[in-house]
């Protein structure tokens, strides 16, 4: 039998040593040691005798394609993010800061499945407390079963006596194997528990959803360890101060990592949104000044998003650039191509650009709402609000082909716009006769000035 101690191992340069140091004596780095179990078996440079493989090499062109099916997910959302449901024997992690609903979107899921058994391991919360949220989320529980148990060891006596179709592990910094000396949440547990639910998953081909927490840095607690080692990896985020919480894909073995899930935090646990555009334009009929609404893709869908921009003189000597939801990088360059192009004179002004409901986005194609909203604050004139726009704007002024513009066009469209500003050129080979918005093509930012504001 193979004993297994633990060594702790140098993250740098790989110096081993068996008690934790704070600099490692080998190549000076700090705070780089991680535990790591080691086991100590006799045989170390004999081969293994045939009879012990249980793989051989296949020809590629011979593996047989099994079309595997995934085990669809209640929400509409979460089964899009995952590129169609949980691929059996694919192990899941979602992230997300403390308190943002990680534990609620995978119990409200887990409880409306049907199709298996699902076991939930809570290492954060009592089994009371997850009755009650239960409770809370209005469905009886179904096939869901609780184990509340943070030994990693005694968690697989569990999973072989129940046999479960679905294991969550809520969250895997609280899962610690007796293995190793150091507590739950350090990067040496963190990477032990999650290799053995890997094993586990592709052994058995029962799918594992890992909840992980994200450190204040934002990454996922157990630098990077954590995402090379799972299929995909979800994060989870949004204002706290905001309803809305959005679903995103950083990683997928298995599908698409542009697409975006939306839902909103209500009494009664997550509510899908299933049309963003509603949620993102604010709902006043009154006209305002530097608000500018564009459309925006995220994996397959198009959106409306506003633009908001305040720009008054600077009250002290150097003026002030703040931004909310787009890169501070990009509105510069935009602001530069205001001076130039337009001949604004905005180094003396300061410059406040928000994307309303707490929305971050890095589509180019926002360049020309961004762009319109800062110029409606400057002159002080109301962008009226049956008009869009999407375009990127180049460094010289012009006025840029953006992708997908037909979806964009629909979106206004469908949504009941007036008018909507695109590039120029960018038409070629659109029917447009199905729209009955009216599309204004435009090829510099002094086109599109002109014809809001008539100057
Ligand atoms: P939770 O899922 O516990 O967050 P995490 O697992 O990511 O730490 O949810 C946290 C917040 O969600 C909590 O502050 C309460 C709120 N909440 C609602 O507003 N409505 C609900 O129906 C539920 C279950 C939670
Ligand atoms: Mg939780």
């Amino acid at each position: 039998m193979a004993k297994t101690k633990s060594v702790y191992f140098c993250s740098n340069c790989g110096y081993d040593s068996p008690k934790w140091i704070g600099k490692c004596p080998s190549c000076g780095e700090w705070n780089t040691f991680v535990e790591e179990k080691v086991s100590t078996k006799a045989s170390k440079d004999s081969l293994l005798p045939t009879s012990e493989l249980n793989s051989a090499p296949v020809k590629l062109s011979e593996i047989k394609q099994t079309t595997e099916e995934r085990i669809q997910m209640p929400s509409a959302e979460l089964n899009r993010v995952l590129g169609g449901g949980l691929v059996p024997g694919s192990i899941v992690l979602i992230g997300g800061e403390p308190g943002i609903g990680k534990s609620t979107l995978v119990l409200q899921n887990m409880i409306r499945i049907r199709s298996c058994k699902v076991l939930y391991i809570s290492g954060e919360e009592s089994a009371r407390q997850l009755k009650m949220r239960a409770d809370r989320l209005g469905v009886d529980g179904g096939e869901c079963y609780i184990v509340c148990e943070t030994s990693l060891e005694k968690i697989f006596h569990h999973i072989q006596n129940f046999t479960p179709g679905i294991v969550v592990v809520d969250s895997i910094q609280t899962i610690a194997s007796d293995a190793l000396e150091s507590s739950a949440g350090s990067v040496g547990q963190v990477r032990e528990c999650a290799a053995s639910f890997l094993k586990y998953a592709k052994e058995s081909g029962v799918p594992v959803v890992l909840i992980g927490h994200i450190n204040k840095e934002g990454s996922i607690a157990g630098p990077k360890v954590l995402e090379h080692i799972v299929d995909a990896v979800l994060q989870f985020e949004g204002d706290r101060h905001y309803m809305y919480r959005l679903l995103r894909s950083i990683k997928n073995r298995f599908g698409s990592t542009s697409e975006m899930g939306i839902y909103e935090m209500t009494q009664v646990g997550l509510r899908e949104v299933s049309n963003p555009s509603e949620l993102l334009l604010s709902q006043t009929d009154e006209e305002l000044s530097g608000v500018s609404i564009g459309v925006t893709l995220e994996g397959a869908r198009s959106f409306m998003v506003e633009a908001q921009a305040l720009v008054s003189t600077a009250a002290y000597g150097t003026a002030q650039r703040s931004v909310t939801g787009f890169g501070s990088k990009r509105m510069n360059m935009l602001l530069a191509v205001l001076e130039k192009r337009v001949g604004f004179k905005l180094a003396q002004k300061d410059v406040f650009l928000n994307i309303a409901g707490g929305l971050k986005v890095n589509d180019p194609a926002l360049d020309l709402s961004v762009i319109c909203a800062i110029l409606s604050s400057n002159v002080d004139l109301v962008i009226p609000r049956g008009v869009c726009m999407s375009g990127e704007v180049g460094l010289s002024g012009e006025i840029r082909p953006i992708t997908r513009i037909e979806q964009r066009i629909g979106e206004a469209d469908k949504l009941g716009f007036e008018t909507i500003f695109v590039p120029k050129y960018n038409l070629k080979g659109c029917d447009l006769s199905k729209y009955k918005i009216k599309i204004v093509e435009v090829s510099k930012v002094e086109d599109v000035f002109r014809q809001l504001f008539g100057k």
